[in-house]
Order: structure tokens, then C-alpha cells, then sequence
């Protein structure tokens, strides 16, 4: 390729005014961050954040986001003149991203709709049952507030581009390879209105009556009131509309209602669907190992390391697939300048690692275990005590077996109790409520039928710079799983995810010690 023509991440952004959601969030940190750091010529990053009860979003932003140790590097780069360098960057919107004009006057949001470059939505909820209502105005309706924004008047024959996080699981049910492409809805029930869009809008008007029809059931019951029962009925709507529809949650079934209305709003134009896999920990960037929260993959470590969870459904020749979240960030950034330069058309990528380094779900569980046992008295945040059964997976038939049995007779009991690790009744039980209510939520993804493809993402960081290609990989065939996930991410949820989080063991004090070594 001729040099002249490859595209610059710095070229593309320096100058522009950037609007960004859910930055408070794991994701939405990690592309502020790379973006201040290796683009300090942008223009202006508008941050849309929610305050809470004791904080405007402004404060919010200041201590969760940029006092947030990911920042670190940067806080070291900038010294003293780290809050003027973010204070000159950044303006934060305090706002809610279901709101019309995001709960904005008109006025502030015409200054800035008026001024805009480009929108990149990160903002979800990501809780895979979240009650029906909530997953479809944040995910789902939400998106409409984005197209307004992308759509205002004065932008009528230029409207702002927009990148959509999306999720390679929007693909539901669906099976094989899975292309960088829209995708069809699994079940067939909803039909398709033309060339890559559906009828999402009669799926959206059902699930309403529905969610209607719940909340006038309470209201005549219980006055209405937003109880557990009635939270509870929202929940089980989402998982029986998802599941009926062709996808296995409410969060990735809303959040592919949310691409079609997207595709459909801005006219299958200036748009670009990110679709990360399951995001991890850092790789690299700005540090090895940076996370926080408890993502999916990390809620089975956090119960196994606690002796809670040591057999789960799953697939071991299926790929789990695992993204740091450096990468995705990485591509978050490579599609902004992309479609800086080129708004045609809707673009699709998928960062992921199933096609490009692949790990089963058994070598991933090796590397796990092997580094559990032989790093346990170093993350005594993680670790009680040394792992004393080996984390094993069962076939989703099998398991449900193991879990009748829990229910039927003691000497089955007895024998699903060796299985478990247990021999004690209240322990047995409390472990298979654990390992069950896990295994509704995240068993879909140990047990993958599906491989995602990265090709036009691979093939978009070619057309970059030499420099820019290293400073944004998004390959995952640029690391080895063994060192990522015994090295990095292991110590880095200790470090990170858990910072503040008190220790397991009580270690001795120097008093104890000394008298120990006397007593030997
Ligand atoms: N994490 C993963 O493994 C993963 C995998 C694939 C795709 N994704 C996608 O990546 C994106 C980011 O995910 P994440 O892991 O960073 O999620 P996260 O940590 O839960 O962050 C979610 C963000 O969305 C904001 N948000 C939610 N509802 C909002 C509302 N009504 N108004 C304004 N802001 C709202 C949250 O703000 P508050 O702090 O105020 O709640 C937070 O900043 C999502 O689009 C998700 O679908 C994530």
C-alpha cells in the first residue's frame, strides 16, 4: 500500500470533538484513556455520565474515572499539569442516555450536537438479566437518542458518524462461523424487512404490551410499587422473550434490537458496529493486567477460588472466547479514524480472538488451574487457602443430571456430593445453588457452538501506519494464552479488581513469627 494513503489515528482525531458514553464503565475507561494518551491534539471529548446521590457526575468522572489507577501513566506524564490537561480535554455532559436529549435543555444539547465530530456509544447494561423494561430502554430505545444526536438539524447533509459497542453475542443462537456481517435473528420469528434489516419494530411493540401488561397486574396489586415480585416478573419477561426470539439473554437480545434500530435510523450509513467478545483484563496498554469489576470469566474464578464452584456445564473443545480490553479500545480508536476519513455505509467489526488465537475451554481451564495452584499464597485477596479440588466441566446434559439428583435420593446425594468436592449436606447444597445459578447465566458461554471471525478487522489495522499498526494492534494472535492468563490477568485481578478488598488470610504477625522460629 502505497505510504501516502495509509490512514493516521493521530491524523484523523487531532482537532475533533468526540462524544463518548459510558465511560464510567470498564470499556468506555479503557478508550479515554488511549485516546488522551495517544491523541492529546484532539479537540474535545464529551463525556455523557449519570451522577448519583452524592455526587454530580463532574465529581463522579473526576474520581472514578480519571482518578481511576488505569490513568496512572498518564497522571505520571502530566504531573502537576494533569487536571488543567483534563480539564482542557474534557467536558462532561451529566445526563442520562434514555432520556430525550439525554434529560439535556435544548440549548446545551444544540452546543453539543452543533459541534460534533463523532459519537462512540459504549453505554449498556451489560447485566445479562436485567428486567426486561430497563434492558430494552438502555440498550434497545435508547439508540434513538443517539440517532437524534447524530441526525440534528443543523447536520442534516452531514450527519456525525457514530461506533456502536455492540457484542460478537448479538449473534445469539446462531451456529459455525460467525462473519463480521448483520446478523439474522436465530429463530426465524422476526421478519426480515429488506437487505440486512428486520422488523424489529412489531418485536418491540409485543415485548411492550407485555412488559404493559406486568406493570398493570402490580398496579392493581401491589399499587405499582417496583417490589422484588414484580422486578422478578420483569426478569423472567426478558429470559422467555430472549430465549423465545433465538438468543440466550435479555442483554444481547436488546443489544441486537439496538444495531437494527441503528442500521434502520441512520440509513444504513456513517455507522460502524464494534463487537467485542468477552473484554478482559489489559495486555499491555498503559499497563499489563488492568481490570476491574467482575466480568464473566472472573465471577467463575472469584467462586471456584472460594471453594464455591469445582464442576461446571460447559464444552471443552468449544472456544471461550476472551478479548483484552486494550485491543478493544484499540479498535475502538482504528474505527473512529476509519470513519473519519469515509463515513459510507455501515461497517461491522468483530474483536475478538476465536478465529485469529483460539484457546479451547479445557486448555483455558488448564492454564487457570495450573496458575491457581502454583500462585495462591501470592493473591491472598483471591485465595483463602491452596485450591483443594480441581475445576472440572461436565457436559450441560450431565450437569442437569447431577443437579436432579441433588433433589432425590441421599445416596445419589452422596455421590454428587463427591463430584462437588463435599461431603457435608448445607455445604453440598450451598455450593450447587452457587454453581446453578452461574451456570444459568454464563453456561451459554462455556459452551460455545460458534467460532467469531476478525478478518475485516484484522484487514482495517493494515491500512494504517507501520507506527500506528503497533501502537493500535487489535490481533489477538500477538499474545500467548499460558503467559496472558497466569501473568497478566490472574495477578491483575488480584491488583486491580480487588484493590481495597481486604485479605483472606491472616498472616502471621512479626510477633507470631518470631516466637514460631524460636519455638523451632
Ligand atoms: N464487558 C464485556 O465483557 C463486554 C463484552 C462485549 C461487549 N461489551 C460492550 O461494551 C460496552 C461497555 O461495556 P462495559 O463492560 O464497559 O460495561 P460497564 O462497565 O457495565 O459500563 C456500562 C456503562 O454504561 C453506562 N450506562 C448504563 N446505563 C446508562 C444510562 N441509562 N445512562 C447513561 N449511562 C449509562 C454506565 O454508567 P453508570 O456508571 O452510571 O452506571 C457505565 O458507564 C457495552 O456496550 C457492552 O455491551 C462488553
Amino acid at each position: 500500500m502505497n505510504q501516502a494513503s495509509l490512514l493516521s489515528v493521530v491524523g484523523q482525531l487531532s482537532g475533533k470533538q468526540v462524544f463518548i458514553t459510558g465511560v464510567t464503565g470498564f470499556l468506555g475507561k479503557a478508550i479515554v484513556e488511549k485516546l488522551l494518551r495517544e491523541v492529546p491534539e484532539i479537540g474535545k471529548i464529551h463525556i455523557l455520565a449519570r451522577g448519583n446521590q452524592s455526587q454530580s457526575a463532574q465529581q463522579r468522572c473526576m474520581a472514578d474515572v480519571f482518578g481511576s489507577s488505569l490513568f496512572d501513566v498518564l497522571k505520571q506524564q502530566y504531573g502537576d499539569h494533569y487536571h488543567s490537561f483534563i480539564a482542557d480535554k474534557v467536558n462532561v455532559v451529566e445526563g442520562e442516555l434514555t432520556g430525550a436529549l439525554f434529560g439535556l435543555d435544548s440549548t446545551e444539547f444544540a452546543a453539543i450536537a452543533n459541534n460534533l465530530d463523532l459519537i462512540i456509544n459504549s453505554a449498556a447494561s451489560v447485566n445479562f438479566r436485567e428486567a426486561m423494561d430497563q434492558a430494552l430502554d438502555i440498550n434497545t430505545l435508547s439508540l434513538n437518542n443517539i440517532i437524534a444526536l447524530a441526525n440534528y438539524t443543523s447536520h442534516v447533509d452531514n450527519v456525525t458518524p457514530v461506533i456502536q459497542v455492540s457484542t460478537c453475542y448479538v449473534n445469539g443462537f446462531n451456529k459455525g462461523e460467525i462473519l463480521e456481517e448483520v446478523s439474522a435473528a436465530a429463530s426465524g420469528r422476526i421478519q426480515p424487512t429488506g437487505d440486512r434489516t428486520y422488523d424489529v419494530a412489531s418485536v418491540i411493540s409485543s415485548i411492550q404490551t407485555k412488559i404493559d401488561e406486568i406493570g398493570n397486574r402490580f398496579q392493581e396489586c401491589e399499587g405499582g410499587r417496583r417490589n422484588r415480585n414484580y422486578e422478578e416478573s420483569l426478569i423472567q419477561l426478558g429470559i422467555k422473550e430472549s430465549r423465545g426470539y433465538g438468543w440466550n439473554d435479555t442483554y444481547t437480545f436488546t443489544k441486537w434490537l439496538g444495531e437494527q434500530l441503528l442500521i434502520q435510523g441512520l440509513g444504513k450509513e456513517n455507522l460502524t458496529i464494534l463487537r467485542p467478545s468477552i473484554i478482559e483484563s489489559t495486555l499491555s496498554s498503559p499497563v499489563p493486567g488492568w481490570v476491574e469489576g467482575v466480568k464473566v470469566a472472573d465471577a467463575l474464578i472469584y467462586a471456584y477460588a472460594k471453594g464455591r464452584v469445582n464442576i461446571f456445564p460447559g464444552d471443552d473443545k468449544g472456544i471461550l472466547d476472551v478479548i483484552p480490553v486494550d485491543l478493544v479500545a484499540n479498535a475502538a480508536l482504528l474505527s473512529a479514524a476509519e470513519i473519519l476519513e469515509d463515513s459510507q455505509g455501515v461497517r461491522i467489526y468483530q474483536c475478538c480472538s476465536g478465529s485469529s488465537n483460539p484457546i479451547r475451554l479445557k486448555q483455558f481451564i488448564d492454564h487457570l488451574m495450573s496458575a491457581c495452584n502454583q500462585q495462591y499464597h501470592a493473591l491472598p485477596k483471591l485465595f483463602a487457602k491452596k485450591p483443594n479440588a480441581n475445576f472440572k466441566t461436565v457436559s450441560t446434559q450431565k450437569f442437569a443430571l447431577y443437579m436432579m439428583a441433588l433433589t432425590s435420593f441421599t445416596w445419589l446425594k452422596t455421590i454428587v456430593g463427591r463430584v462437588l468436592g463435599s461431603n457435608n449436606a448445607s455445604d453440598l447444597m450451598a455450593k450447587a445453588k452457587t454453581t446453578a445459578s452461574l451456570a444459568m447465566i454464563f453456561g451459554f458461554y462455556t459452551a460455545a457452538k460458534y467460532q467469531f471471525d476478525s478478518r475485516k478487522l484484522e484487514a482495517l489495522q493494515t491500512r494504517f501506519t507501520k507506527q500506528d499498526q503497533l501502537l493500535f494492534n487489535v490481533n489477538a494472535n500477538c499474545f500467548d494464552w499460558k503467559h496472558y492468563l497466569s501473568d497478566i490477568h490472574l495477578p491483575g485481578l488480584h491488583k486491580y479488581a480487588l484493590a481495597g478488598k481486604s485479605e483472606l488470610v491472616k498472616r502471621p504477625t512479626h510477633e507470631q513469627k518470631t516466637t514460631e522460629k524460636k519455638a523451632a
